[in-house]
Formats: structure tokens, sequence, C-alpha cells
């Protein structure tokens, strides 16, 4: 890249700009921009660059000259090393502020007059708030991966687990290391509460309960016909199928999951709650096949909460072909949210618009946000 105005290992002066969608500083010299991960809005600094890519680079901080205004110090003492967080270094309410930021640059050209754009949810615990996680253990070393590495960072607390979890962690490493096998590739370890996991998807249960809630309301905000359905799509073990239930008059209730052992876990707890088959009925499927074998109907509400690479490109024209009164999409990454609303804008004929968003801060110390839309069908378009 002979015209490229930068060079490996050079050492520059700048000031970031704002953040990226991935959660890095933006800084620009000579025209190119550069991606400097744990850097703050504000912040002047001296960086490396680590990386030239086509049209980018990418740097590391050699010395904070000055810090911006939302910089603060890391509570975690391995910061900036380990690849579990990334936004430790940012106050909290400023990573709630940015947060929102990005997310409603993605959905501004969908947001009209009439849409609602509620404040950000900060999670109830900004810190050991994750009720599991996935440790890696080799060569006695007990942590998380260092970013883009299979390199383990050694660690004896973890500040965004639940603190019985963390607790467990110094005589886990002790017992790993006494069994002293030497291992070809890293062990995972699974770090979950003393009476194991309940198949429950959401990480954050603190701030699980604010989405619920609000997922709940805004699916039933205008009652369903007795023939209409509730759908719950990409239900896992029925996070929101359940409390649902409650709410759904004499409408079915219908939850679809790709995953089995997810769906027989929906099925046992229903009978475990003693409710009627009917209460709730849970397909184990791939959603793209159940709905092209059982359309939704126009007086329907679904509800999405796809994994973070959204719906296909099918779900979505089936959904626009069906048109239910609403929808509500969940989403842990707003381009993939973006695009399908897109889509489906494109394919039901701008027939839908953007009643209410709102962020919730599902993953505190990283850059990772949870969002809630509700959708509905424009009054008087069927
Ligand atoms: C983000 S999780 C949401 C789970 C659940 N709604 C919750 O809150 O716990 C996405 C779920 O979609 C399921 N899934 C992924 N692809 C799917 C597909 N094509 N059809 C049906 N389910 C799918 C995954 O197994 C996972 O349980």
């Amino acid at each position: 890249m002979p015209d490229f105005p930068l060079k490996l290992a050079e050492l520059l002066d700048v000031k970031i700009e704002k953040l990226s969608f991935g959660g890095s500083g933006i800084a620009r010299h000579a025209g190119v921009v550069i991606f400097v991960p744990f850097a703050a809005p504000g912040d002047h600094l001296q960086i490396k660059i680590t990386q030239i890519k086509k049209r980018h680079a990418e740097a590391e901080i050699q010395k904070i000259l000055s810090p911006g205004p939302d910089r603060s110090q890391p509570p975690c003492s391995v910061y900036g090393h380990c690849g579990g967080c990334n936004w430790q270094h940012l106050t909290y309410e400023s990573q709630l502020r940015f947060k929102q930021e990005i997310v409603m640059d993605f959905l501004k050209k969908f947001i009209s007059a009439e849409s609602r754009v509620l404040p950000i949810v900060p999670s109830p615990q900004p810190l050991h708030y994750r009720h599991r996680s996935q440790l890696k253990f080799k060569d006695g070393k007990l942590g998380f991966f260092k970013k883009n590495s299979h390199e383990i960072v050694d660690i004896d607390r973890c500040w965004i687990v639940e603190e019985s979890l963390s607790k467990q962690i110094p005589q886990m490493k002790k017992d790993l290391q006494q069994k002293n096998a030497a291992l070809a590739e890293p062990l995972t370890i699974e770090l979950t509460p003393p009476n194991g996991s309940d198949g429950f998807s959401q990480v954050n249960r603190f701030q699980n309960e604010n989405l619920v809630t609000a997922t709940i309301t805004a699916l039933t905000k205008n009652p369903l016909g007795s023939d209409a359905t509730f759908y719950d799509l990409y239900a896992g073990s029925g996070n929101f199928t359940f409390p649902l239930i409650d709410k759904a008059g004499k409408s079915r209730v219908i939850g679809v999951e790709m995953h089995a052992g997810a769906a027989k876990m929906a099925q046992g707890r229903l009978r475990r709650m003693g409710l009627s088959p009917k209460a709730a009925e849970f397909y184990n499927s791939d959603v793209g096949l159940f709905l092209r074998r059982f359309p939704v109907k126009e007086s329907d509400a679904v509800l999405l909460d796809p994994p973070r690479m959204g719906c296909s490109e099918e779900v979505i024209a089936l959904l626009a072909k069906a048109s239910p009164q609403s929808i509500v999409y969940i989403s842990c990454d707003p381009a993939a949210l973006a695009r399908d609303l897109e889509r489906l804008w494109r394919d039901s004929g701008e027939k839908y618009r953007l009643e209410q968003v709102q962020c919730f801060d599902m993953f505190p110390q990283t850059h990772h946000v949870e969002t809630l839309v509700e959708i509905r069908r424009e009054p008087n378009r069927n």
C-alpha cells in the first residue's frame, strides 16, 4: 500500500472524536480513520499504529496526554488486557449516553414525529451483573481470553460476574491446577450458580426483569381478539412466553424455538407449573420453516427475539406478507435490527411504523446494548 499515509508502529498524537459501533474510540489523521480500543471521546492520546487496513487503521494507546471528560478509573486490575470488558474506562452515566446515541444513529431513519423514544434503562447493577460466564483454563491460568487471541489472562476475581460466582474463582483455579494435566487446548469452565442454570438465556437477570415487563406491556397494549394468537418467535425456554400467558386473555400463545433442549425445557416447565398444554404451545422448529407452514394472521401480534445476526430475509418477507397488527422486536445488534426494519418496510410497502423504541443496558462495562422496538401496522392499512 504505497500511498497509505500511515506506517505500522508509527507514533501519533491524536484527539478522540467519538466512539464507534464496535466500542473503540475514533481518531483521524491525514484523512484516515483510526480505531483505538479503550479510548474515550475527548481523550488526547499518544497512539501507536498496530494494523493498517484498506480504508482505516488500528492503534493502541501509548500514553494518555489528557483524559476526556467521561474517562474514569476502571475497577479491574486486568482491564485493558482481558477480553471480557471494553468500556470500564468510561463513567457509567456516559456508557448509557453513548449506547443510546449509537442505537439512535442506526434507527433515526425509522423514527417519525409519532414515534416515542424512551430513555435507556440502566442496569440495576452496573457491576457484578452476570449470572453465568465461561472461563478458560490452561497452563495453570484461569480467566478470559485476551482480545483477538487465545492467550488466557489469569484472574482471581471478576467485576462483571455476580459476587458469589467471583468468589468461586480462586478455589476453582486451585482445584484445576492440582489436576496438573498437560492440555493441548484450553478447557472451557462454566461459571454458574451452585444450583446450576435453569436454561434461561439472558445473562443479566436483574435487567431481564425490566426487559420482560416492558416487552409484555408493549405486546399486550392493544388487546387481541379471542381468535388471535400471540407468537413468541425465538422463544428459548420461555423467558417471555410464561409471563405472557397471564396477560393473553382468551388469545392463543405459541412459542417457537429451534434448540430442542430449550423447547423441551419450556414444555417441562409448563407441566411442572400445572398449566394446561393449551396455555402455551411450544414448537421445536426453525422460525422460517414454521411460518411457511403456519402463516401468521393480520389480527395476531408477534414477538421477535432472534440471535445476534437478526432474522433471515425469508422470515421478514413472510411476516411482511402476513402483516400482523403489531411486532415487538428485541435485538442485541442495532445494525442487524436496522437491516431487518429496512427489509420489513420494503417488503410490506411501508405498511408499518415505529411506535416506540427503548434501549436496555443488559451488558454494562461493554459496548453491547439490547434494544426493544414496537412496530405497528399503520391504521387503515391491511
Ligand atoms: C436471543 S435468544 C432469545 C431466547 C429467549 N427469547 C430468551 O429471552 O431467553 C435467541 C434464541 O433463538 C433461537 N434460534 C436461533 N435461530 C433460530 C431459528 N432459525 N429458528 C428458531 N429459533 C432459533 C436460539 O436457540 C435462542 O434460543
